[in-house]
């Protein structure tokens, strides 16, 4: 029996066809991403992706309170006569483009917005007062659909299925945690996300493997003392003067407890107490956050940060309480990018934006819920510039002024599509040498 009959065979045994894998030349292959790219950047796809994202822009939801957000993503698919399921943690849709079987590889978008006031007057400024996406998942958001569309036109070349992942709840809410445990991702080999950066200009991206941002937890703990007259300290227990001296000796931790080259952050951003100029009050409340990157020293950071407030708040006849907050904003993993999906990465972002736009780039101390897709399956996660190209101090993520170039979004739309195509059918020309495989032993 002559090779081509074995392949034959075996495909037959997988239930695939044997075309699937060899009828696109790698030529082609590395043509996908330009060609996903210059669909994007077509009119009518760019207005209507502009259109999706200036909608949601201008009607903000917090984190499992997306429900116009949802509604807007499933008559998008509907439109595009993509099947999905809905709800997943409240508000998530799921949605499947391809070819209904395995492999399964996903495409994430975070839905929520932030509790805060846009102070950018424009046409499409938020409607919502005290809510702001200004963090970009609008932007998230429309470029996922703006794949979902792309994957969908070019669903004859799909070598599986395509799983695309609208989450809510990514500040803070652990949206991520929730549609894992809700069954969002079963059989899913591999999850790609991204993230808008108003700093980097559009047609650039960049990334790292290994570690890429923090592991996050948060604290808020309640020092109570003795309240009295301001002039008669004596007859006080002062908690202002005891939560002072907890929060100097927190910050001994990093300096003085972990090794310098491991990053780790303690910020207390909270402290509230008091609230006349001759009274001592009763009580403080402090919160804060921590990061580090290991499991290791973010557990020994959460051990000392109990120990340090709870011991510090003693030694001034205070007692404390500790809470981790862990139902409200569970801990969030550090996100830590697969080392093989960074060399697809590479590959794809290349082919799409030019070698020399593909950046590494240094860990960053803030986080993602993404991490906890990455807990559980390969996952890849890297930034897309949308840098104003007139903005010479251009607004950081999570601020009122925040802004995105929209001319990035067809990149995010095309990367986020070709990287989903390209690992399948990488994943599907895997075929071939588990027939090499198997012809020797046989
Ligand atoms: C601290 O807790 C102990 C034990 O419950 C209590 O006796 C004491 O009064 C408390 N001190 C303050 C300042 O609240």
């Amino acid at each position: 029996m002559g090779f081509s009959r074995w392949v034959f065979l075996i495909c037959s045994l997988l239930m695939i066809s044997p075309i699937t894998f060899c009828c696109l030349t790698s030529k082609e292959a590395s043509e996908i991403p330009i060609n996903f790219l210059d669909f994007a950047k077509k009119a009518e796809f760019f207005d209507w992706m502009v259109g999706v994202r200036r909608k949601i822009h201008e009607n903000p939801e917090l984190g499992y309170e997306e429900f116009e957000t949802s509604k807007l993503i499933r008559e998008e698919l509907d439109k595009m006569g993509i099947p999905y399921k809905h709800p997943f943690a409240v508000t998530g849709v799921v949605g499947y483009v391809g070819s209904g079987e395995p492999p399964f590889v996903a495409l994430r978008a975070d839905m929520d917005a932030l509790p805060m006031q846009e102070m950018l007057e424009w046409e499409h400024k938020s409607k919502n007062p005290g809510k702001m996406h200004a963090c970009g998942h609008d932007a998230h958001v429309a470029m996922l659909l703006g794949a979902a569309r792309i994957l969908q036109e070019h669903r004859q070349s799909l070598k599986g299925t395509v799983v695309l992942v609208f989450q809510p709840a990514e500040e803070g809410g652990g949206g991520a945690k929730k549609m894992i445990d809700a069954g969002a991702i079963e059989n899913v080999k591999a999850i790609f996300g991204l993230h808008v950066n108003p700093g980097l200009p559009v047609g650039k991206v960049e990334s790292r493997p290994g570690p890429l941002l923090a592991a996050n937890g948060f604290f808020e703990a309640v020092i109570s003392g003795k309240g009295g007259h301001a002039a008669i300290p004596q007859h006080s227990i002062d908690p202002i003067l005891a939560a002072s001296n907890v929060i100097v000796s927190l910050q001994h931790l990093v300096s003085r407890e972990a090794d310098p080259l491991d990053s780790q952050a303690i910020t207390v951003g909270k402290f509230q107490g008091g609230g006349a100029f001759n009274v001592i009050p009763d009580s403080v409340t402090i919160g804060g956050t921590f990061r580090a990157f290991s499991k290791e020293s973010f557990m020994q950071l959460r051990r000392r940060i109990e120990e340090v407030i709870v011991g510090q708040a003693t030694v001034q006849r205070c007692n404390a309480t500790v809470d981790f907050l862990f139902h409200e904003k569970p801990f969030y993993p550090a996100t830590v990018n697969d080392k093989d999906l960074h060399n697809h990465f590479l590959k794809v972002a290349g082919d799409i934006v030019g070698t020399h736009n593909v950046k590494e780039m240094q860990p960053l101390m803030g986080s993602e819920d993404f991490s906890f897709f990455q807990e559980v399956m390969p996952g890849y996660f890297f930034f897309l510039g949308m840098k104003d190209g007139k903005a010479t101090k251009p607004a950081s993520l999570h601020s009122p002024y925040f802004k995105i170039n929209e001319d990035g979004l067809p990149f995010g739309a095309a990367l986020h599509a070709s990287l989903a195509t390209r690992f399948l059918l990488e994943r599907n020309s895997e075929v071939p040498l588990l027939n090499q495989n198997l012809h020797d032993e046989l």
